[in-house]
């Protein structure tokens, strides 16, 4: 995970020192000799549960040295993520996510310490450790100075809810398979139009659903 932040396109606004990602590991914060950090299920069943001591140590040791805005667990049955919701994260001071491990953490911490819950998707990975990086790259990314001009944010798909449209590079001819005409005319209006409308066909076509207001 380390090297995931490392080699990513946030590295570079860590070296810029726009944005800082710290990772903790909870079994540093096990008051527990064996340095246990999930236990058994009550009522029996089958996976073991992450235990509040642990995490509670390391989110108040966090909270020690600055306030934080939000404190989001990854989770499968959270709030499934969009760009809205990245946008508005994008303008948080500070953030703690959490991830969770086996069947997930205590729910006390769930009901009293978590102030939002978040799913990458409706599938299951094995940890929180992926959907954490995912919504740190899609958070890190919108921080001003982050992205440059050739990367930016704002012709996105997501960002008009609609998606991006299709983009062609040289040669303007490869073996036959030509770039759409309207993108060499040089007319900055017509091109503009057409965008719109590939961005419009892409999205009833692929995602209908993003067309349906919220
Ligand atoms: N942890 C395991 N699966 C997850 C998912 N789909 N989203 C967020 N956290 C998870």
């Amino acid at each position: 995970m380390q090297s995931f932040f490392e080699h990513s396109i946030l590295q570079r606004a860590k070296n810029k020192g726009i944005l800082e990602v710290h990772l903790h590991n909870i079994r540093d914060h096990s008051t527990n000799k064996h340095k246990q950090i999930d236990d058994y299920q009550f009522g029996g069943g089958a996976g073991m549960v992450m235990m509040i001591e642990p995490i509670l140590a390391c989110i108040e040791s966090l909270q020690k040295e600055r306030k934080y805005d939000e404190i989001i667990y990854m989770t499968p049955d959270g709030e499934l993520l969009n760009q809205k919701m990245v946008n508005s994260l994008s303008l948080k001071e500070n953030i703690i996510i959490l991830s969770g491990h086996y069947k997930g953490i205590d729910e006390r911490l769930r009901e009293h310490i978590v102030t939002r819950e978040i799913s990458i998707g409706s599938y299951v990975l094995s940890g929180g450790e992926l959907p954490a990086a995912v919504l740190v790259d899609a958070i890190g990314r919108l921080i001003p100075g982050v992205l440059n001009d050739e990367t930016s944010a704002l012709t996105d798909s997501f960002q008009d809810n609609l998606l991006a449209p299709p983009v062609y590079t040289r040669p303007a001819d490869y073996n036959g398979w030509q770039v759409p005409d309207v993108l060499l005319s040089g007319n900055d209006k017509l091109i503009e139009e057409w965008r719109h409308q590939q961005s419009m066909e892409r999205t009833q076509k692929r995602r209908p659903d993003l067309l349906e207001n919220d």
